[in-house]
């Protein structure tokens, strides 16, 4: 394989494209916003998965265009556009299909077409085939067509594209043979299905079960909250067990591009079948829910030191959607801040990763400067680069909403 398109150059098609690109494949990267051509033209990563030297590194081989027809020229395209959810909380497949129209235009014999985007089962053969064979050529037959899921963790350095084994499933033999001779070069271990629906399935049960874990122990939180236990003491003591249990923490909510959103593109589809997915939906709920538990806790501690949420000064810390990135998409910390404002609280925000939230008009402040004059220090999402015992000492007052205060005995700390 010596030329592999990608189109969709974000957190999944950018390292996708430099994996394919250090392999020694010439990699014909599409993307539609002009930005990020440019950027990735100046060799200036905007993901922080991929640094600006590897992209510089890679310049002659990595082929950065907002036009289709290059796309010709590539034996594999992988497709990774997003999926996100419409208002109605239903799949939106626009860019995909606008995506997929576009790459049929140019669509060559043999080619072999991956898609990597997140969906419900049967995407991939009801959506995406008869779309490209418009192009005239058969799926199967004159063309390769498979699905495989990104399983990219922003952020995580144990895990990366070479070491975790990658599921795919191909619409027949010759697509997966097709698939497993491409991830071959990048993936150590291939994970092959018997069809894509299968494949697209399995992505789905991977983000529903981390969904519906995170829900159960966020709802024993808020239990636990009314019993006077400590969920974290609990957690841990559980984690002790060696077998037959896994360790979720409480939090402030799911975030991110995946956990919020991919459940709902399989209780979309199971409508067809009859079937009410209850746990998805349950688990969406409760997740919801915690926002409004996150702040409702932090009134209280407000309340308890003779204060009102009106009018008091709160350093929200951490406002990404998990430790360690940039990404705010449906972080729990821009509702919890909505809610916040709302009340009348004067918030101020510390984010090492995340320079400022337009929707507020609210810039990253200096964590000392943050924590001055402060009411509450609010700790939302925490990062490793942050310094939380400080954070303990140097405070008013603490909510903990991540557990990352527990060597600190300090009064004036609260946590989940
Ligand atoms: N971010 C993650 O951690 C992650 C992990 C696993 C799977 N996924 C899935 O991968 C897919 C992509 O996610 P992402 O986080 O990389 O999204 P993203 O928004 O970061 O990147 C998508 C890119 O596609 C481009 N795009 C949109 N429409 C296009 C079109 N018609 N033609 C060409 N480019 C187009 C956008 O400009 C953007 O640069 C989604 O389905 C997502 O659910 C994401």
């Amino acid at each position: 394989m010596s030329t592999v398109g990608v189109i969709g150059l974000g957190y999944v098609g950018l390292p996708l494209a430099v994996a394919f690109a250090q392999e020694g494949c010439e990699v014909i990267a599409v993307d539609i916003d002009a930005r990020k051509i440019e950027a990735i033209e100046a060799g200036e990563s905007y993901i922080g998965d991929v640094s600006s030297e590897s992209l510089r590194a890679l310049a002659g081989r990595i082929h950065p265009t907002t036009r289709y027809a290059q796309l010709a020229q590539a034996e594999a395209v992988l497709v990774c556009v997003p999926t996100p959810l419409t208002r109605n909380r239903e799949p939106d497949l626009g860019p995909l299909i606008e995506a997929t129209r576009a790459l049929a235009e140019v669509l060559q014999t043999d080619q072999l077409v991956v898609l990597e985007s997140t969906t419900y089962p049967g995407t991939t053969r009801e959506r995406m085939l008869p779309l490209l064979e418009e192009s005239g050529l058969a799926a199967g037959r004159d063309f390769h067509l498979a699905f495989s899921p990104e399983r990219v963790d922003p952020g995580r350095t144990d895990f990366t594209l070479r070491n975790t084994p990658k599921v795919l499933g191909g619409l027949t033999d010759a697509c997966a043979e097709r698939a497993e001779a491409l991830y071959g070069l990048v993936c150590d271990q291939l994970v092959r299905v018997s069809t894509p629906e299968a494949a697209e399935l399995t992505k789905l049960l991977e983000n529903i079960f981390r969904s519906v874990n995170i829900a159960l122990v966020n709802e024993l939180a808020m239990l636990t909250d009314r019993m006077g236990i400590d969920i974290w003491e609990v957690v841990e003591a559980a984690s002790t067990k060696p077998y037959g249990f896994m360790r979720f923490d409480p939090g402030p909510g799911m975030g991110g591009h995946c956990l919020p959103v991919d459940p709902f593109y399989l209780s979309w589809r199971a409508r067809e079948f009859d079937m009410a997915t209850e746990f998805i939906e349950l688990a969406g709920k409760v997740n919801q829910q915690m926002p409004y538990h996150c702040v409702a806790k932090a009134q209280r501690a407000l309340n308890n030191a003779g204060r009102s949420v009106k009018g008091a000064r709160i350093a929200v810390l951490g406002v990404s959607y998990k430790p360690g990135v940039g990404d705010v998409r449906e972080s729990p910390a821009l509702k919890i801040i909505s809610l916040l404002l709302e009340m009348g609280a004067e918030v101020v925000y510390h984010d090492p990763h995340v320079p400022g939230i337009a929707e507020f008009s609210l810039e990253s402040m200096p964590l000392q400067e943050v924590l001055t004059d402060a009411d509450l220090a609010l700790i939302v999402t925490a990062h490793p680069d942050v310094d939380h015992d400080l954070v303990a000492r140097r405070a008013r007052l603490v909510v903990d909403l991540r557990g990352v205060t527990g060597g600190v005995a300090d009064a004036n700390v609260v946590r989940l």
